[in-house]
């Protein structure tokens, strides 16, 4: 059986991780940690394979993953580790999540990086899972599913891992446009927006972007002159198109 662990603000790493749990084939089940530990009974026995898989923030795993990826107890099991990245860079992200995994106690089988949409510039890397990143990712969970352990130290990046730098830029509300619906609140990871008067707690937001998918009528975005013009630098230098990377056995 296949445990699928993921964690997906904005949905992208959620695509992947349905696409790869249905190519693994058999049983399998998804569990989401978005929005803290999961509510669904999992019990790793004998035979069985976990998949982890994050976005990347910073060029690392996000922290409230990385606790919740910590809780899980792989006592032998295979894993294969993938993290998801807004076409800029990963990092040292993927080595981070395989260093976890084995701390957890998995044989660690294969490791993948893939790319997706940036959630806070979206003109990167825009529509991406497409086709080709599905199929190069469906492809790399058949072949994982049948390798021997990996040896982690052959993934990019280095240890100790980079120093995650603080994301200055937090999504808000247009008040013409919002409906005062409070999805946003009741999706928020963090419980960073306030359920009655929508104000977003800066210090509890993570700027994962949940707000702005959740919201349906559009009205959270990113605003103000700071955003055009980091938006305009980032887009320049990351439209180049980068493609998956997978370490195998
Ligand atoms: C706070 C933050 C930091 C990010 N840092 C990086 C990064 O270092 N490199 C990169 O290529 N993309 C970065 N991204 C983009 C995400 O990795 C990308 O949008 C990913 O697809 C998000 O996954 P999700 O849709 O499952 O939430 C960052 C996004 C956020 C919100």
């Amino acid at each position: 059986m296949l445990h699928t662990f993921f964690f997906s603000p904005s949905d992208t790493t959620r695509k992947y991780a349905k696409a790869m749990t249905d190519a693994f084939g058999g049983d399998s089940q998804l569990i989401d940690l978005t929005h803290g530990p999961c509510e669904i009974e999992y019990d790793l026995v004998d035979g069985d394979t976990a998949l982890l898989i994050s976005p990347v923030y910073a060029g690392r795993i996000p922290a409230m993953a990385a606790d919740l990826f910590r809780q899980i107890d792989g006592h032998g099991m295979k894993a294969i580790v993938a993290v998801v990245y807004g076409n800029r860079d990963y990092d040292d992200a993927l080595l981070e999540l395989a260093d976890i995994a084995a701390e957890d106690g998995f044989e660690v089988m294969a490791a993948g990086a893939f790319i997706a949409q940036h959630c806070i510039f979206p003109n990167v890397a825009n529509g991406r899972p497409d086709a080709s990143d599905l199929a190069v990712a469906t492809d790399f969970i058949k072949i994982a599913k049948e390798s021997g352990k990996m040896e982690i130290s052959t993934i990019k990046g280095n240890r100790p891992y980079k120093k995650p730098g603080a994301v200055p830029l937090r999504p808000r509300a247009d008040k013409n446009e919002c409906r005062t619906c409070g999805v946003c609140a009741r999706e928020c990871p963090t419980g960073a927006i306030d359920p009655v008067t929508l104000a977003t707690d800066k210090s509890k937001c993570i700027t994962c972007c949940r707000c702005i998918t959740v919201c349906g009528s559009h009205a959270r975005k990113f605003k103000g002159i700071m955003y055009a013009t980091v938006g305009k630098i980032f887009c320049a230098q990351n439209s180049k198109r980068r493609e998956p990377e997978l370490f195998l056995r």
